[in-house]
């Protein structure tokens, strides 16, 4: 070998080190230290000592390609988007119908998944048997302390957690939504069903979930009020749900006080339905801003001790409710309708990340008792 060929090859093996070197430095103190997506959330949010989870569709869950893979990998908590709902169970009265909540509990429990039944006292998916007919107080309770004890029954030991009641606060902030159980039932109607549902799976968490609650306002001043009157009158209650349905309105004033306020009152709090509907189509600047909102969320949730997690409402475009409850709105989840990561999924899962370091130094900095 020539003199001159000996200085290229070892010229050549220098900058091969220096590139090796300069690629694992980029890599350890990049956004994470891995590339997008290789952890997946549910690690990530383990670290942060929190549940991360998703609506789940149930035709998505049956038969649509990579969906089950996706749910299993990213989520440590399912919901049913509808098939624990009353018209799902029993559209005729007296004939259930098991089939989807019975695949997902199923699913949940191969993948190690905690479920959170969705949702008992709701008034909406009802089939026309309840709501085309009068009833009186006794009746309807009786119908309703049955429907509790049939669902939770069915699936005790198996769902760790039901929203009990669902938006049951009047969107005004005065009293009780109207509907076939307010006025029925009237003030009885959540310590009655809170009562039973503990009777029914002592172990099973219970919650309030309510929608647009998520900010101080005076819709969520009435939900904490009526909360807290249940707690101090001993009605089993152990969480409270925020459903965290945002647009890039952004994250509405108080929401972190919010969940504070909750959480001195002994609860467990959770956002149970978190996403954030676009413009259709969406350009780069608006799923920027979105991204920053799923951030904030996932921020302020790790700042509050009892913040036990996050659930989104559907994890892909493909599969969410936003187009058609709200024409011209969509793009609301953290992937796209081919299942890639938009910025959201990025920026959710760094603030997890960056949670996770916070949340186990201040464990550790917590006297065990
Ligand atoms: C929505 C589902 O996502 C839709 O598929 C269905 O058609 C209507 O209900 N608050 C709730 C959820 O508690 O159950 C709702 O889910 C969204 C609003």
């Amino acid at each position: 070998m020539t003199r001159r060929r000996v200085l290229t090859v070892l010229f050549l093996g220098a900058a091969l080190c220096v590139a090796l070197l300069f690629a694992v430095v980029i890599r350890e103190t990049s956004v994470g230290g891995e590339p997008n997506g290789d952890v997946p959330l549910r690690r990530l949010a383990a670290d942060a000592r929190i549940d991360v989870g998703t609506a789940v569709r149930g035709p998505a869950l049956r038969d649509y390609p990579g969906y089950r893979a996706e749910l299993a990998r990213e989520f440590s908590t399912v919901t049913p988007e509808n098939a624990m709902k009353w018209d799902a169970i029993e559209p005729v009265r007296g004939r259930l119908r098991w089939t989807d909540a019975d695949a997902l509990v199923r699913f949940a429990r191969a993948n190690d998944q905690l479920v959170r039944g969705h949702t008992l006292v709701w008034h909406n998916q009802l089939p026309r048997w309840l709501t085309g007919r009068e009833w009186s107080a006794e009746a309807l309770g009786r119908v309703l302390r049955d429907h509790i004890r049939t669902v939770m029954g069915r699936y005790r030991g198996r769902v760790a957690e039901w929203d009990v009641l669902n938006e049951l606060t009047a969107d005004s902030g005065k009293g009780l939504r109207t509907s076939l159980w307010s006025d029925v039932l009237g003030e009885d109607l959540a310590p009655k069903a809170l009562r039973w549902a503990r009777e029914a799976d002592p172990d099973a968490e219970l919650y309030w979930n309510e929608i647009a609650a998520d900010g101080l306002s005076r819709k969520s001043d009435e939900f904490y009020r009526r909360v807290k009157a249940l707690v101090a009158d001993g009605v089993p209650l152990d969480g409270v749900g925020f459903q965290a349905h945002f647009n890039l309105d952004g994250v509405p004033k108080g929401f972190e006080a919010n969940l504070r306020r909750f959480a001195d009152l002994g609860l467990d709090v959770r956002i149970t339905e978190l996403d954030v509907a676009l413009e259709v189509p969406a350009d780069d600047a608006a799923r920027k801003a979105q991204a920053d909102i799923y951030a904030q969320v996932a921020r302020a949730c790790l700042r509050v001790p009892r913040c036990a997690g996050i659930t989104v409402w559907g994890f892909t475009d493909r599969f969410s409710w936003i187009p058609a409850s709200q024409p011209g709105a969509g793009e609301a989840t953290l992937l796209d309708r081919g299942l890639d990561p938009k910025p959201a999924y990025r920026a959710f899962a760094e603030a997890l990340r960056a949670g996770s370091v916070a949340r186990s130094t201040a464990a550790d900095a917590t006297p065990s008792p």
